[in-house]
């Protein structure tokens, strides 16, 4: 199969990488901005996995993004079968305070990104095979969820994301692509750690990966354009 993974350096696309390499024949695409972080990832799937994958660095808030990302693909002349949009970004402050910067950024990574990539794969897919988008979305974007001050703008996007979701599967519906929004709950991250320092989170990066591979790797007939709550506990 052929995987694009955003958001690969660490975390929860470090671990979704991982777990799509120990696959033999899959043939993964992971961008991030770290390359050094990438490389270590591409170690660890050689030695683990035997399994090699393509490593990118790439920041979605560069001016070039998205020519960068057009140059990737072209190396890459092949049908997606599974696109993961992982990488996010968040900033914890009252919304008052946040400078137009981090709202640029905020939804530049969590919500142009995904489109920019969505809009330059989808065009080059073959009719004749299915394609799984999967939007790694928020619970806090999540609608009637609990709310937390100081993620509003971090929220927003992923609503944002959630939404582009319901009307990208509702545009395709005729074609092979089906896409859906997992809304994660809390996981032990480095992204956790910033936003809520000392909290403790029930699932592990690893423990996530893998139901977002399996999820991924469903053909959802009967799922698609839905927006999925994947949480056990309050965040
Ligand atoms: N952890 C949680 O509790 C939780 C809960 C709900 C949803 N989520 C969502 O799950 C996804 C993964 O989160 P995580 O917890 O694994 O976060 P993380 O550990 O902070 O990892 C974020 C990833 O996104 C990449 N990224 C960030 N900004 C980027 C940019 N400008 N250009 C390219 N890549 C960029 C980072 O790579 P580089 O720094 O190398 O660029 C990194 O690989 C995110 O979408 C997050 O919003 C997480």
């Amino acid at each position: 199969m052929n995987i694009l993974v955003t958001g690969a350096s660490k975390g929860i696309g470090f671990e979704i990488v991982k777990q799509f390499s120990s696959t033999a024949g899959n043939n993964i695409i992971a961008l991030s901005r770290d390359m050094e972080l990438l490389q270590n990832l591409q170690i660890i799937c050689n030695n683990e996995c035997n399994n090699n994958i393509h490593i990118y660095s790439i920041d979605f808030l560069g001016i070039t993004f998205e020519d960068e990302l057009k140059s990737i693909l072209s190396n890459h002349n092949f049908h997606i079968d599974i696109v993961i949009n992982n990488a996010g970004y968040l900033v914890n402050k009252p919304f008052t305070e946040t400078s137009q910067e981090e709202i640029r950024q905020i939804y530049q990574t969590n919500v142009y990104a995904p489109i920019t990539i969505l809009q330059n794969i989808i065009p080059s897919l073959d009719d004749n095979r299915q394609c799984h988008i999967v939007n790694i979305g928020s619970m806090g974007g999540y609608q009637g969820s609990v709310k937390f001050p100081g993620l509003s703008i971090y929220s927003s996007s992923k609503s944002a994301l959630a939404n582009l979701t319901e009307c990208l599967a509702e545009e395709y519906k005729e074609k092979n692509i089906k896409i859906n929004c997992l809304a994660l709950g809390s996981v032990q991250t480095e992204m956790l750690n910033k936003a809520f320092p000392g909290y403790k989170a029930q699932v592990s990066s690893e423990e996530i990966a893998k139901y977002i591979v399996q999820f991924s790797l469903q053909h959802p007939i009967y799922v698609n354009g839905k927006i999925l709550p994947v949480s056990n506990a309050t965040p």
